[in-house]
């Protein structure tokens, strides 16, 4: 027997034992019990961090649409698959079947196959959340073909960065999107992004705010009329086992984004078994994520994960404060939801308005609460298991990242006892390690280190897309013979684990992982600016906001320096969008360097974090007098 749902912690304490004793003999009775295969692996891993190179059952034969799909439709075919519920309250929600999403899925797979896309090929998806999404997601697994989406929310810019990058063929967006009370011309800021892309040969445009669009001849055509004529039954490709799934993209510390290479097997697996026990899911259970499908979490736990359980999962298109900051509790108690899963930014932002936002609606169908993104602070975490969770839901803090496909560090509902602000255990398989600043590994308790993970889990990144030696220098060059997370780490007396945050220069704003150095860059293409510096400062609902200290061309500068700031803050909202705008920008004359001529960021977050109590030694700086200047004119 597999154990593939966890029940008390003495369970759990075995099944970990036994993962990290034998995980050969372990994730390969989970896959054979719990999965479809066309064909059986030949070897279930065989990996070295030093290449590095990583394989989950090699040979294994599948296509992970059949898995959440077809499988299902033997036995369930009537059950909401996807319930899709709109930006405006008075639309009705839309309930998918599984039936349903068959037929939707091959419709588009056909389309996709129609248009010349074969296995192997990349297709951009810049969609907004509608049922549209997770759909093109599943049409490109059916016929092989890789997905990329990018996150609506980004510019043109990133958007063509992205698709070039991977090359992508087609790209599968709509004619706008709705945002609360605003909608949003998402087809204009394709066409932009078109114009640096010369290998998109078509874009496919689903229709969702019904505007007069511009649509160009010979590569735009819309959706609806091509899925209409589409027959409704696609065979699925029968993919490998390593065949990529998709590519998503993520912020690194320097650099241009990491296209973050998932593989089909691994992935399904991992996701699949995590999804059923950190929700503790139940055959009629209805779960809802929160998260955009743009980012890991929206992959793994609101498509793949919940499907290959046959799960119920919730689309949300709106925001939480539309039409007013009451709608995440009104959707819970319209739905009766029973998983909730969002970040600690929404969290901190709902916790500020009045309570009865929340006690209007009744959530007693909660049983499990969660949270992902970034570390949640101690007075969200009280605010959410009072008001939400009414004390008897655990809240699940789930630690995990872009790469590691699935979530890592969580609690167990119902079985890992909580702490506040602790992401308490490892998952089963998953062997974390905290090291020292000699990069020896700490052993025991009470410890504080950087984070690793010393041996493979199922649905780890497999690769940069296009660059393995990113990939190699990224996550396995600062540990020997592990892979390094970029986040710092505690585990306390018991050996729950705390994460304390990124030790490098990713910046994590409303938990969307920001670079320095690609707004760094953006920054500097004001032709007024000579150099800047980004770091971040503690900002009570997004978590970190961001700090620039800028010096400017010794041109005889006149404007206004608010008109600057504007400038500035448009700048960056074209290269990489509006998630990345400045909070706070203060003009200087200079910035503190070591000799070397690197920038000391570490008092400048100090500085911006309005602590100036220890600045440590500044008389080794190249220029010690900018600090005192910096420190006088710091903006509150
Ligand atoms: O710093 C950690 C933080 O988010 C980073 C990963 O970001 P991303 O790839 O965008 O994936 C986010 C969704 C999985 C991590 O390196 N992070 C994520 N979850 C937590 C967290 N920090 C603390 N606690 C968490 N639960």
């Amino acid at each position: 027997m597999s154990n593939y749902n966890i029940k008390h912690l003495e369970e759990y304490f075995k099944v970990y034992k036994k993962s990290v004793n034998d995980p050969e003999v372990f994730w390969e009775e989970i896959a054979e019990e719990h999965f479809s295969w066309y064909k059986k692996w030949n070897n279930v891993l065989s990996w070295d961090f030093k290449k590095p190179e990583i394989k989950w059952y090699e040979g294994a034969k599948l296509n992970i649409t059949e898995n959440c799909i077809d499988r299902h439709l033997r036995t369930n075919g009537e059950k909401t698959a996807i319930l899709f519920e709109p930006n405006n309250p008075s639309e009705e929600a839309q309930h998918i079947s599984y039936n349903d999403l068959s037929k939707k899925v091959n419709r588009f797979a056909n389309v996709l196959k129609e248009q010349g896309i074969k296995k192997g090929d990349r297709v951009c998806i810049y969609l907004p959340m509608i049922p549209e999404l997770a759909i093109s997601l599943l049409a490109c697994a059916r016929i092989g073909a890789i997905h990329s989406v990018v996150f609506a929310g980004f510019s043109a810019t990133a958007l063509s960065t992205r698709i070039n990058d991977s090359d992508c063929k087609i790209v599968i967006t709509s004619d706008g999107s709705y945002r609360g009370a605003k909608t949003i011309d998402l087809k204009s800021i394709v066409d932009e992004a078109l114009e640096e892309c010369p290998n998109v040969q078509s874009v496919l445009v689903a229709k969702r705010i019904n505007t007069e669009i511009e649509m160009k001849k010979g590569r735009d055509t819309w959706l609806q009329p091509l899925l209409d004529k589409a027959s409704d039954v696609c065979e699925p490709e029968i993919m490998d086992a390593e065949d990529p799934l998709f590519i998503l993209y993520t912020s690194g510390s320097t650099g241009k984004p990491k296209g973050m290479v998932h593989t089909t097997a691994g992935y399904m697996v991992y996701t699949a078994y995590t999804f059923k026990n950190m929700f503790q899911y139940k055959e009629e259970d209805v779960y809802w994520c929160t998260a955009d499908i743009g980012w890991i979490t929206g992959h793994s736990y609101i498509v793949y994960g919940p499907l290959a359980n046959g799960a119920t999962t919730v689309m949300f298109e709106g925001v939480p404060s539309y039409p007013d900051y009451g709608r995440f509790w009104k959707i819970v108690e319209k739905h009766k939801i029973n998983q909730f899963y969002t970040a600690p930014t929404a969290i901190r932002a709902l916790a500020k308005q009045r309570l009865d936002f929340v006690n209007k609606y009744d959530l007693s169908s909660l049983k499990v609460i969660g949270s992902v993104g970034e570390p949640i602070n101690e007075e969200a975490w009280h605010w959410y298991n009072d008001n939400i969770g009414k004390k008897k839901s655990p809240i699940i803090d789930t630690w995990w990242q872009t790469e590691t496909g699935g979530a890592m560090i969580t609690p167990i509902p119902y079985v890992t006892p909580t702490i506040p602000t602790y992401a308490t255990l490892p998952f089963i398989g998953v062997q974390p390690a905290l090291m020292d600043k000699n990069g020896n590994e700490l052993k025991g308790n009470q410890v504080e280190g950087n984070l690793c993970i010393k041996f493979p889990w199922p649905s780890i990144a497999r690769t940069i897309w296009g660059n393995h030696k990113r990939y190699k220098e990224t996550y396995f060059s600062a540990y020997k013979d592990n892979y390094f997370t970029g986040d710092g780490a505690l585990r306390d007396a018991t050996g729950y684990y705390r994460i304390t945050g990124r030790v490098d220069d990713v910046i994590i704003v409303s938990g969307h992982n920001l670079g320095t150095a690609p707004i760094e860059d953006a920054i500097n293409e004001h032709p007024a600016v000579a150099e800047s510096a980004i770091v971040g400062f503690p900002h009570d609902i997004k978590g970190n906001a961001l700090y620039a200290y800028v010096t400017l061309k010794e041109t005889g500068e006149t404007r206004n320096q608010d008109n600057l700031r504007k400038e500035i803050n448009q700048i960056i909202t074209e290269h990489i969008g509006p998630i990345a705008k400045l909070d706070k920008i203060q003009f200087t004359n200079g910035l503190p360097k070591t000799r070397s001529g690197k920038i000391m960021r570490r008092i400048l977050r100090k500085i911006a974090s309005n602590d100036t109590s220890n600045l440590g030694d500044t008389s080794t700086l190249l220029n010690p007098e900018v600090v005192q200047e910096i420190i006088e004119n710091y903006i509150k």
